[in-house]
């Protein structure tokens, strides 16, 4: 490409927060009609380097030249006059205005030179939500949609802009599976139009699908800028965390054992459809897809939390005759969900309530609940799972998300599951203590536990699985088992554009 493509040029970028270097000498270049992604683990330094592009932060060091010009943003209102706009990845727009409202702030069509015109604007809106085939009406409150359809306004406002560079922070984090597919429409006819696009996400199976180059910093650092046609995902992850894959992903090679769970055929209108999956024990095996493809209401039929239309569950070869959440627990099955505050933790709660939570019938048959019994069950998996709290006392609404995951886990084997569905098990939770949940999956297979994994993160699913299913709008869509299971084949699976290798169409 041309040099005279260059949108913006970034050089040297530093910028401090009080305590901490946020960007340490950053270089970063887009442009016209590119998409170029950015990626780097928490606190890497991503929002920090579009905000300071965005107007939002000044910088302590470095240079933005726009269109060959060298150029100092003032602020926000300024980087929108030059062409700049930013999706954020908070929401920042104004709940109890409507939708037309949130679109047009600070850029209101105007009657009489001050007055706002209602209807004007409201057609406006419906233009630009038209051309994003969104079924918004704009005269409703923003407060009223869904997390995912006002990602979706904020999105369709950035773009009612007409913006030369295009920001989008982690965009797709709450939106379903059309709605990613609508934005993706959008960004490629934009780009087609000549609009720089830098995209931040920290959905790995989405930059193949998006992303013309990407670049990786690592601690406020710039680590490397590559086209992605050129890379994959293992190199980009090794960027990222700066560290192997192997030591990322410490799977070992298991035997797979008998049979422990057999799903023949699950169906439920709507949700899920002829789903057929086996875990062996001593096995992990991977489910994955998009948010929203299924995989959580699938698991949640299977404790009996939901009905079926039609479908067996076979547990270590037997059918299951009845299902529900008692009797999953008497046959040893643990369902650690995506959402532990609400439905697998009571925060409230000690440390050492919480694990024997699910165990109380078996630790305590004649009803006598004894503190003391109690408290050394919980040290023994403190211990075990070396869950980091001062003591079995503690409140674990004060532990840290990691901590709390290793609590709900720690409720599962107390209770003698041996066949445990993990759903999102490692969301929202630091690089170590991640790492150290996988050592743990390790650890329980070794002794024979079957694990079936839910997740959205395609390095882990790859990393940790055995096996793995993915999933796309409420069916299996692939099968695949450790050597053959391609970030590509996969991504494809779970957006439903390759055929179906295994299962049914
Ligand atoms: N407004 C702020 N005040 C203080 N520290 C901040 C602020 N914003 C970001 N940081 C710090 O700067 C670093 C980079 O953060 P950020 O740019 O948000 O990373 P990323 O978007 O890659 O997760 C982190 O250490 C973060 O804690
Ligand atoms: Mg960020």
């Amino acid at each position: 490409m041309a040099e005279n493509d260059v949108l913006v040029e970034m050089r040297g970028i530093v910028k401090d927060f009080p305590g901490v270097r946020a960007l340490n000498g950053v270089d970063f270049q887009l442009r016209k009609g590119e998409v170029h992604v950015l990626v780097g683990e928490n606190g890497a330094g991503k929002s920090t380097l579009v905000k300071i592009l965005a107007g939002v932060y000044g910088l302590d060091q470095g240079t933005i030249v726009l269109n060959g010009r060298q150029t100092h943003v003032h602020g926000p209102a300024h980087a929108q006059d030059i062409g700049i706009a930013i999706v954020y990845q908070e929401p920042n727009l104004v709940p109890h205005l409507t939708v037309a409202q949130n679109i047009s702030v600070r850029h209101e069509p105007l009657r009489g030179g001050f007055l706002v015109d209602v209807r004007q604007e409201n057609e406006r809106a419906q233009e630009i939500l038209n051309r994003l085939k969104l079924d918004i009406d704009p005269s409703v409150p923003l407060g009223q949609l869904s997390l995912g359809q006002q990602q979706m306004v904020s999105f369709a406002r950035a773009l009612s802009l007409k913006p030369h560079v295009l920001i989008l922070d982690e965009p797709t984090s709450s939106l379903a599976q059309r709605e990613i597919e609508q934005m993706f429409a959008a960004i490629r006819e934009i780009k087609a139009e000549g609009v720089g696009i830098i995209y931040i996400s920290h959905r790995l199976e989405e930059l193949f699908q998006i992303g013309d180059r990407i670049t990786v910093l690592r601690d406020g650092q710039h680590i490397q800028t590559m086209h992605l046609k050129d890379t994959d995902l293992n190199t980009i992850i090794r960027m990222m965390v700066g560290r192997d894959i192997s030591e990322m992903y410490p799977r070992e090679a298991v035997t797979p054992g008998q049979e422990a769970l057999r799903l023949e055929g699950i169906t439920r209108k709507g949700v899920c459809h002829d789903i057929n999956i086996v875990a062996r024990h001593g096995e992990i095996v991977g489910l994955f897809g998009l948010v929203g493809a299924g995989r959580s209401e699938m698991a949640r039929i299977v404790f009996g939390l939901d009905p079926r239309d039609s479908g067996a569950v076979y547990r270590d070869g037997r059918r299951v005759s009845h299902l529900s959440p008692d009797a999953a627990a008497r046959m040893g099955l643990g369902f650690v969900t995506e959402d532990r505050k609400r439905e697998g933790l009571c925060m409230v709660l000690p440390v050492r309530q919480n694990v024997v939570r699910a165990s109380l019938d078996r630790l305590f048959p004649h009803w006598l609940i004894s503190p003391g019994r109690e408290r050394q069950v919980a040290h023994k998996y403190i211990a075990e799972l070396s869950i980091a709290t001062p003591s079995s006392e503690r409140a674990v609404a004060y532990l840290s998300g990691g901590n709390q995951q290793k609590v709900v886990l720690a409720q599962w084997l107390c209770a003698g599951s041996d066949m445990l569905i993990l759903d999102e098990p490692t969301r929202g939770i630091d690089v170590g203590t991640k790492v150290e949940i996988y050592r743990m999956m390790n650890r329980l297979t070794q002794q024979g536990t079957s694990i079936l994994m839910i997740s959205s993160e395609l390095p882990e699913v790859m990393g940790m699985s055995d096996r793995l299913y993915v999933m796309c709008r409420g069916r299996i869509t692939g099968e695949y088992s450790r050597g053959e299971a391609t970030a590509e084949r996969i991504v494809a699976c779970a957006f439903g554009t390759q055929e179906v290798r295994h299962g049914e169409a």
